[in-house]
């Protein structure tokens, strides 16, 4: 682990964060549950999950936040199009479609004809319903298309997964800072915390608890197969991009980050036994709502270190629940 260099108050960062353009779109705090039962069940430690699935619109999830920091430059800078493209279940793009209808811009999803695109169900119905204008394509040739017909008519494209990138990562900076206030209002100090990893969410939490100087496990799991020491010394770089734009003085190596793609199946996107076991027992027991392609898999891989003996009964672990719950619905016939 490379050493902290500069360590800031809570309220130097929170100041730092301040001065980035931001727009309010989620209902923040979000929740911090206890899960007495889901404990019991497992014979394990204390969980805590940090609802990031309740920042309130459009069925929430970790994108809310995310977007209030990495969607402001699109509106300072007069953009007319949100764009987004990737599976067609896409939580992003439900809530790039959301915050499109909320700020009165245009949202153009270019996702993929997967398998879970008919019929129209979860995230697509609901990328629909918010006014979207809706292409599943097949081809680079045809996503390509789309995208020159934009740029013929003129618009002004802001892709929420490239453009505002590491912002992204920022907003899970203060995300971390209204965790730990939750957490020391309640005097808890968490073992570990696990969040699913794509990028954002965790490279943020990361940042945030070395900014403020804390050490603490933070465990992702991805919801893709991944090399787990590459993915590593991707986040880092995130997290030194982010750092710059906090002006932390901070440097990460992979050996600063721990994730696990081991829990992810053949494929992002697949069912495993294990994140069906958990879809239902996290329902079954706290009527928490988990979903098969990211929550399920980190509260699977959450699972797999209880069972292998990683947590006693005496500590606790956050679970940071990122959302992703309308794709539930889109796999019904797979999870009952
Ligand atoms: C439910 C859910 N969790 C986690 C992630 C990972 O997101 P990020 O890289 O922004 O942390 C995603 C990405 O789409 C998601 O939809």
């Amino acid at each position: 682990m490379s050493n902290i260099k500069t360590v800031v108050t809570a309220n130097e960062l929170r100041a730092r964060l301040d001065r980035l353009p931001r727009l309010s779109l989620a209902d923040l705090p979000t929740p911090l549950l206890d899960c007495p039962r889901l404990s019991k069940v497992l014979d394990g430690p204390h969980i805590l999950v940090k609802r990031e699935d309740q920042t309130g619109m459009a069925f929430g999830g970790n994108k809310v936040r995310e977007f209030e920091y990495s969607v402001a430059p699109a509106v300072e800078g007069g953009y007319d199009v949100l764009l987004h493209g990737a599976a067609s279940q896409s939580n992003q793009s439900r809530l790039t479609a959301a915050v499109a209808a909320r700020l009165g811009l245009k949202a153009v999803m270019v996702g993929k004809k997967d398998a879970r695109a008919e019929p129209v169900n979860g995230n697509l119905l609901l990328s629909h319903l918010f006014g979207a204008e809706v292409n599943l394509v097949e081809t680079a040739e045809e996503r390509e298309a789309i995208l020159e017909r934009l740029r013929s008519e003129g618009r002004r494209v802001y892709n929420t997964s490239s453009d505002g990138y590491y912002l992204r990562s920022v907003s899970y900076v203060d995300g971390f800072l209204e965790l730990w206030d939750q957490l020391q209002e309640r005097d808890i100090r968490p073992d570990a915390l696990y969040v699913c990893s794509g990028v954002h969410t965790h490279v943020g939490l990361v940042v945030g608890a070395r900014a403020l100087g804390i050490p603490l496990r933070i465990v992702g799991i991805s919801p893709s197969p991944q090399d787990n020491i590459a993915a590593n010394a991707n986040l880092a770089k995130v997290a030194n991009e982010v750092s710059q734009i906090l002006d932390l003085d901070l440097d990460f190596s992979g050996a600063d980050f721990e994730s696990y793609g081991d829990y992810a199946g053949e494929a992002y996107g697949v069912v495993t036994p294990a994140s069906k076991e958990v879809v239902v027992l996290a329902a079954q027991t706290e009527a928490l709502v988990l979903d098969p392609v990211y929550t399920g898999k980190t509260f699977g891989g959450l699972i797999d270190h209880i069972r292998q003996g990683q947590f006693t009964a005496d500590q606790t672990v956050v679970f940071v629940h990122t959302g992703g719950t309308p794709a539930l619905f889109a796999y019904g016939d797979e999870i009952l």
